[in-house]
């Protein structure tokens, strides 16, 4: 099929490659001129497992192209994906206006029937909102050219999205009409032959199923962090709870660790827009205000243990970092526990020396100019003259590090442990200081 993707970021590229990767022909289309000028020579602008390779072979191949070119694009794909940014507006709600423009580019130049599939997480509505823009520019042109929208939320999780993509847990097709159906049907076959896994409902509810799942998983992170909270206060160890509730099949392991509190790009958003969309009709969805605020508080519980440990003195002090990005296998740090962190200990005239496998060019990018933290070129090296060492992300090469080496160079053996890395009674036994998230009395609770 030919397939139009807008936008070429985590969604869009993974999507447009996958796609490609199965036989179609792709375009993808993006606004940025110098992602895309990249893209052509093969430079990836994400860090993504897998990405690179695929994105080389099917170019290779000529069955994936970039461009800038609108006309091109909206001439090309039967399909005309949209997988634009809906970063929060001001007061939370998710800003449209890109989805708005990709919908605009493509009434102003159709010529022929087109199915709009939209990929972005968007409020209920918005695929109302995309085909009256269509509509009444067509009217404008004097056109009377047919189109469907389709609902198509993506489920992908970064570091692992192409695996996600290519073998999905579930495909949501939101559509009134059966022949898109068929048309979305035959496009995921290829990713569906072990076991049919399109869901085909209707559009309002494809756009709230991806914000319930969203919602769903943020909801059971700030549930453990509030139980990690209380097991600190009561002297109970959240990683045996979590062991204690996980074996039952109806709670179940997944997202269910207490850590330093959810990021990136999706669940802070999500949780928003959805609770601001409530608001907007004149619902208080209470639970996800909670959600929100819970994780809100749970990204500070690292800077007020080590406030705690350091008597509130921090200025001068040194901290090793391990552990920029909001999760592993990723280099995406958009609401990363990681930033409120070195906020706050360099707002208090601390300096921060840091690592991160794959999100050193995004900390630079995102702090040019912070004299306060220093990037360091590996875990070992962020150790020297620090005062503590502090880890913040879950990457596998944090799991069993070299203790006695950390313990000779930091200034005093003290953990800060985000991510719960660590048996406490074996890094006692070391000789360490080691405060971790809901692991017992004597952690400097918040
Ligand atoms: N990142 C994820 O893990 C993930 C997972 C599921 C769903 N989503 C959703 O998918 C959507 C896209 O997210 P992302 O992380 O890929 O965003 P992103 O910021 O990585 O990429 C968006 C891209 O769209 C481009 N763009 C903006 N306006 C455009 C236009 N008019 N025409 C063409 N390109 C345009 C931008 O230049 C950018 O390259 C969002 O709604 C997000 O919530 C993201």
């Amino acid at each position: 099929m030919k397939v139009t993707v807008f936008g070429s970021g985590y969604v869009g590229l993974v999507t447009g490659v996958c796609l490609a990767e199965v036989g179609n022909d792709v375009l993808c289309v993006d606004v940025d001129q110098h992602k895309i000028d990249n893209l052509v020579q093969g430079i990836i602008p994400i860090y993504e497992p897998g990405l690179d390779e695929l994105v080389k072979n099917n170019q290779q191949a000529g069955r994936l192209r970039f461009s800038t070119d609108i006309k091109q694009a909206v001439e090309h794909g039967l399909l005309q994906f949209i997988a634009v940014g809906t970063p929060p507006d001001e007061d939370g709600s998710a800003d449209l206006s890109y989805v708005l423009a990709v919908a605009k580019s493509i009434a102003e130049n159709m010529q022929e029937y087109r199915v709009i599939v939209n990929k972005s997480t968007v409020p209920v509505g918005t695929a109302d909102k995309v085909a009256a823009q269509i509509a009444k520019i067509l009217t404008e042109r004097g056109l009377d050219i047919p189109f469907d929208i389709v609902s198509n939320p993506e489920f992908l999780k970064e570091g692992s999205a192409i695996v996600d993509f290519m073998k999905p847990d579930r495909i949501i097709v939101g559509t009134h009409n059966e022949q898109t159906a068929s048309i979305l049907r035959e496009l995921y076959a290829p990713f569906n032959r072990k076991t049919d896994r399109v869901v085909v409902m209707d559009i309002r509810s494809a756009e709230l199923t991806k914000y319930a799942a969203n919602a769903m998983l943020a909801t059971k992170i700030s549930f453990m962090n509030e139980l990690s909270n209380l097991a600190e206060r009561l002297g109970a160890d959240i990683e045996q709870v979590r062991q204690g509730i996980g074996t039952d099949t109806r709670i179940g392991f997944n997202f269910i660790y207490a850590g330093c509190g959810y990021g990136g790009s999706c669940f802070p958003k999500d949780v928003k827009a959805l609770e601001r969309t409530a608001h907007e009709i004149g619902y208080h969805a209470e639970l996800l205000t909670a959600v929100e605020r819970v994780n809100d508080r749970q990204k500070q519980v690292l800077f007020t243990k080590i406030n705690a440990h350091f008597s509130a003195n921090l200025k001068g002090k040194r901290f090793a970092l391990w552990g920029l990005a909001f999760k592993p296998n990723t280099d995406d740090m958009r609401a990363a526990p990681s930033r409120v962190l070195i906020d706050a200990l360099t707002v208090a005239g601390a300096f921060v020396q840091a690592f991160d496998p794959e999100a050193m060019k995004e900390a630079k990018r995102i702090y040019p100019d912070n004299e306060n933290l220093i990037l360091c070129s590996s875990p070992e090296s962020t150790l020297e003259n620090a005062d503590a060492l502090v880890i913040v992300t879950e990457w596998k090469n944090f799991w069993s590090p070299n203790f006695e080496l950390i313990k000779n160079k930091l200034s005093s053996p003290v953990i800060f442990d985000g991510r719960n890395l660590y048996d406490p009674a074996q890094m006692q036994s070391l000789g360490f200081s080691y405060y971790a998230i809901g692991r017992g009395l004597n952690q400097h609770t918040v």
